[in-house]
């Protein structure tokens, strides 16, 4: 092993210092989220169930570097750790995700106590330690039991997850002062069931749409069901991208459009407005519609928006469309038979991922939304918003120099100042992710921690990211 000797202590913003950031009120909740699947580990320990990603994992080609993530950042075993590195950043909250497998191992049916303790005990140290805990329900990891009886393709899976939603509420809503029905129901849809690129891979296009419908209404029941036990302040942590148009034409424009609905409409307009933004997409969803929309529009306290970069888009060129053709992005091939390509927004850097870093990206998507829904929007939180840079400890000094990340955030905290000055009503930042962690198709290869985690020892390794947002919340700037 190198030695690694104790460095001079590290100075995040060595070189010529940014303007500080402007201020933020000072009940603007900061905090960092990250899953379930993603950190825990253990996959089997305590009775655990398997869930779609466990299987997706053992594909071969599923993940990009072979990954499987059996022990991920082993944080179901340090969690206090994990916890203390928390309140040394000083963060207001943690948005974690409670694994439904590990509550209830087929998805429904007895209770899994020994996995409902976990969750007991990582809420008992954040209160502990004056962070409050914001847990999120469904963060991709559906049992597989329930997706051997088609998953979010069927109606059940949503009273299954309502009925879950009630265990865990019961067992910590006397605790728990903020609540994240579902997570990016959007991917699940689009990269899980229309595409394949994520579990449990099935490759449907158009006729993937009622895992939209299903996932919404899952979160419309989820509502009722932890209002029910008692849970105070519940949300919903949505994906939303800026849409570009890849050019004038009508074609692109009618392309992005489209796009736009299938990503961000199709979930935001029932959640916010209790109706489909067309009636077409309407029409493609099963069962009583109408009387779903109401479940799914019940008022919420606040609402979660993810945000990466924004995309463009535009109508797949004839190459395009040839059997081996279709467009990529970021990673993501998308089928030939779609009716829109992705283009790579040029003039802007990437992150490691490949991904552009467009801050004011996040100023557009916060105004449009307000602009879009007025008084329908509840307060907003950035539930999530990071980037995958892949520095590594110093070998002498042990030092993770991640400049990035931080031009990164800094970036992305103006425009979010900036949008907030323009009206928009944001309570509260998340940085993804308090880790490096399993990043799902991609396995390990993207790293979005504040905390480099060395897979083979599970050593965390605090970066100067983790000093620096340290620093911002200590200001409030
Ligand atoms: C959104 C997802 O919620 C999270 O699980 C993922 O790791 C990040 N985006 C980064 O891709």
């Amino acid at each position: 092993m190198t030695p690694r000797l104790p460095g001079p202590r590290p100075d995040p913003l060595a070189g010529p210092r940014p303007a500080p950031l402007p201020e933020f009120p000072s009940d603007f909740l900061w905090g960092v989220s990250a899953s379930a699947f993603q950190v825990e580990g253990a996959a089997t320990a305590d009775g655990r169930g398997p869930s779609v990603w466990d299987a997706f994992t053992r594909r071969p080609g599923g993940i990009r570097d072979g990954t499987l993530a059996e022990t991920a950042c082993g944080h179901y075993e340090r969690y206090r750790e994990d916890v203390a590195l928390m309140a040394g950043l000083g963060i207001g909250a943690y948005r974690f995700s409670v694994s439904w497998p590990r509550v209830l191992p087929d998805g429904h049916g007895p209770v899994n106590r020994a996995g409902l303790d976990f969750y007991d005990r990582l809420v008992d140290e954040l209160c502990a330690r004056g962070i409050a805990p914001a847990p999120t329900l469904f963060h991709w990891d559906t049992p597989l039991a329930l997706e051997e009886r088609g998953g979010w393709l069927n109606r059940d899976t949503a009273e299954r997850f309502a009925a879950y939603a009630s265990v865990v509420a019961e067992r910590l809503a006397d605790r728990v002062p903020m609540w994240i029905t579902v997570n990016e129901p959007a991917e699940v849809t689009l990269l899980g069931y229309g595409i394949g690129e994520h579990a449990p891979g099935r490759r449907l296009l158009f006729d993937a749409l009622p895992a939209a419908h299903h996932q919404l209404l899952a979160h419309g029941l989820g509502v009722q069901a932890l209002r029910a036990a008692g849970a105070q302040r519940i949300g919903i942590a949505a994906s939303h991208s800026p849409v570009w148009a890849a050019g004038d034409g009508e074609e692109d424009r009618a392309a992005a459009e489209l796009y736009d609905l299938l990503a961000n409409r199709m979930f935001a307009d029932p959640v916010l407005t209790g109706s489909y933004p067309d009636e077409g997409m309407a029409a493609m969803m099963p069962g009583p519609v109408a009387e779903d929309l109401r479940t799914i529009s019940a008022p919420l306290d606040w609402y979660g928006v993810n945000y990466y970069n924004p995309v463009r888009v535009g109508a797949p060129k004839r190459a395009d469309t040839r059997a081996e053709g279709g467009s990529s992005y970021a990673g993501i091939r998308l089928p030939p038979e779609l009716p829109f390509a992705m283009q790579e927004i040029e003039g802007y850097e990437r992150t490691d991922f490949g991904w552009p870093v467009v801050p004011d990206g996040l100023r557009e998507l916060l105004t449009g939304m307000h602009r879009r829904y007025g008084d329908r929007l509840p307060p907003l939180y950035v539930t999530e918003n990071g980037c995958s840079y892949g520095d590594a400890p110093d070998p002498v000094t042990g030092r993770v120099a991640d400049a990035r990340r931080i031009a990164y955030h800094d970036g992305h905290l103006r425009a979010l100042h900036r949008a907030m000055e323009e009206g928009v009503d944001v309570r509260g930042y998340f940085v993804w992710s308090i880790l490096d962690n399993f990043e799902w198709a991609e396995g390990h290869r993207q790293r979005f921690g504040l905390v480099h985690v060395d897979y083979a020892t599970l050593r965390r390794t605090p970066k100067d990211s983790y000093a620096w947002y340290r620093g911002v919340i200590r200001r409030g700037r």
